[in-house]
């Protein structure tokens, strides 16, 4: 066997393991064999070129795998799963950079003697490599709030988007037509960097999920193009794998939230309006002890947990709760909402990080035609996905979206710290229903003293 021939024989189990890491990862049971799958098919694919005989000198390897491992290990370990969307966005800043170099690389090698398809892929590889690089790190910093996370609107907004991804397109023809010069090449790299930073201003931070997966599928498509400039096989599986399954996440979530894409990319969604409680309404607040003598006298209860819960690092305390109250005969059962947080299966990532069996989680077509019998709806640190204005208000920026039916249960309590809206930037009717308590506080200190007041 010729080590062409070896190289191959890795690709081919290397794409196998991909696929199956992918396969293995839209389950909850299988995700960590998922995980293993996905790491062991990239060790082979990194294996699998390095033996290739262009590679006539290691050193350079050498000293990109130690600073790629000082960057990376550390961000895997040290990170905090509430950190996960930031740091998988700074992952694809790093991916993408590293396709939109390759390109460039190869640009300066082989510009003038590339035929116009290998130009036309090395453009569309630079050009959502850039984007996705600084679209990406701006992401990053809006989720780590290094910036104003709410969308940054300005007039015209949108026409100056796409002037400068058209500057960037027309740049590309003309490069594929005349493959050269580098002022042109250098004129696409730029708007392509300018494009990813305008795209990602518009953009409130809670869409940020939607637009890492968009991204992310650039990424893959940035990767797949460059599998074929390289001719390398592996390189456009894998690309259109990633930017596939980006894809298609991007879907999911946005049908969970009924909206568009468009109205993800231009919409400028999550900017604040006006309160109802600005409006003089007023709402019946409860200490943690009321909510405990309530939950006391329940048969059944159901806990809907959102991005309160996270930020407030409560699952532990959560699961507390819920087993105090099942060994108290009480019937438990968490509901999960498909974009309950601010990434996808944050809630099934925390409570299964708590020891929340899985058999307790309950998705939403499940638990919706339960809540009329449920005598205690417990919502700890989420609002919009209870929203009922999605169902009644159709001019409601979330009119359309499912939602967990909360307000069907006989009583509902809301744990939160006051009447902050939540990501769509919109207040609540529920909470001025007469069959809802409000217990205001950090949803980990008020379930710290209900689990207290039940055991006291
Ligand atoms: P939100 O509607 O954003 O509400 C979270 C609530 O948590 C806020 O109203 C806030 O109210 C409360 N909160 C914040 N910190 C808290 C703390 N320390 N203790 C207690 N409460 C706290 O969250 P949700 O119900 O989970 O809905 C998710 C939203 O994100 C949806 O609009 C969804 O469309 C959007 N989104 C999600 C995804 C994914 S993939 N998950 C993707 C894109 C968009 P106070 O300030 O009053 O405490």
């Amino acid at each position: 066997m010729t080590i062409e021939q070896l190289t191959q024989a890795i690709y081919v189990v290397s794409a196998a393991l991909f696929i199956l890491a992918l396969k293995f990862m839209s389950e909850v049971r299988t995700a960590r064999w998922g995980n293993w799958a996905g790491v062991l098919g990239m060790v082979l694919a990194v294996g699998g070129t390095l033996l290739r005989p262009e590679i006539i000198d290691y050193r350079w390897i050498a000293a990109a795998l130690v600073i790629g491992s000082i960057i990376g290990a550390p961000m895997g370990l040290l990170m905090p799963m509430t950190a996960v969307p930031q740091r998988t966005a700074l992952s694809h800043a790093f991916g993408a950079l590293a396709a939109g170099l390759v390109g460039t690389a190869e640009f300066y090698l082989r510009g003038g003697a590339l035929d116009a398809f290998s130009m036309g892929v090395l453009c569309l590889e630079v050009l959502l490599g850039y984007l996705t690089f600084t679209g990406s790190l701006l992401a990053f910093a809006k989720l780590q709030e290094l910036i104003p996370t709410r969308p940054i609107v300005y007039p015209g907004r949108n026409y100056i988007s796409l002037s400068v991804l058209g500057i960037a397109v027309l740049s590309g023809l003309y490069l594929v037509v005349n493959r050269g010069p580098a002022e042109v090449f250098g004129l696409l790299v730029g708007a392509a960097l300018l494009f990813g930073v305008l795209l990602i201003l518009p953009i409130g931070g809670a869409d940020m999920p939607t637009v890492i997966a968009i991204l992310n599928s650039y990424a893959g498509l940035s990767s797949a193009f460059m599998g074929f400039l390289l001719d390398n096989r592996l390189l456009i599986v894998a690309g259109a794998l990633d930017g596939s399954s980006g894809l298609i996440l991007s879907i999911l979530m946005c049908k969970a939230m009924n909206r568009s894409f468009t109205n993800v990319l231009f919409g400028a969604f999550g900017q604040v309006r006006v309160s109802e409680a600005e409006k003089g309404r007023t709402v019946q607040a409860y200490t943690p002890q009321d909510a405990a003598a309530v939950l006391e006298m329940a048969r059944s209860v159901v806990i809907v947990t959102g991005y309160g819960m996270a930020a407030a690092q409560a699952q532990h305390a959560v699961k507390e709760l819920g087993d105090l109250l099942m060994g108290r005969g009480v019937d438990v059962k968490y509901a999960i909402h498909p974009v309950a947080g601010r990434m996808p299966g944050h809630m099934n990532v925390l409570l299964a990080e708590a020891g929340v069996p899985y058999d307790l989680l309950y998705e939403m077509d499940q638990i919706n035609p339960l809540f009329p019998e449920t005598d205690v709806a417990l919502v700890v640190g989420a609002n919009d996905i209870t929203n009922p204005a999605a169902r009644t208000k159709p001019d409601s920026p979330i009119y359309g979206m499912p939602i967990l039916d909360v307000d069907k249960a006989k009583t509902v309590i809301f744990i939160k710290r006051g009447l902050g809206p939540g990501f769509a930037g919109i207040d609540n009717e529920l909470f001025y229903l007469p069959q809802t308590m409000m217990v205001f506080g950090d949803a980990k200190k008020v379930v710290t003293e209900i689990i207290a007041a039940l055991k006291g």
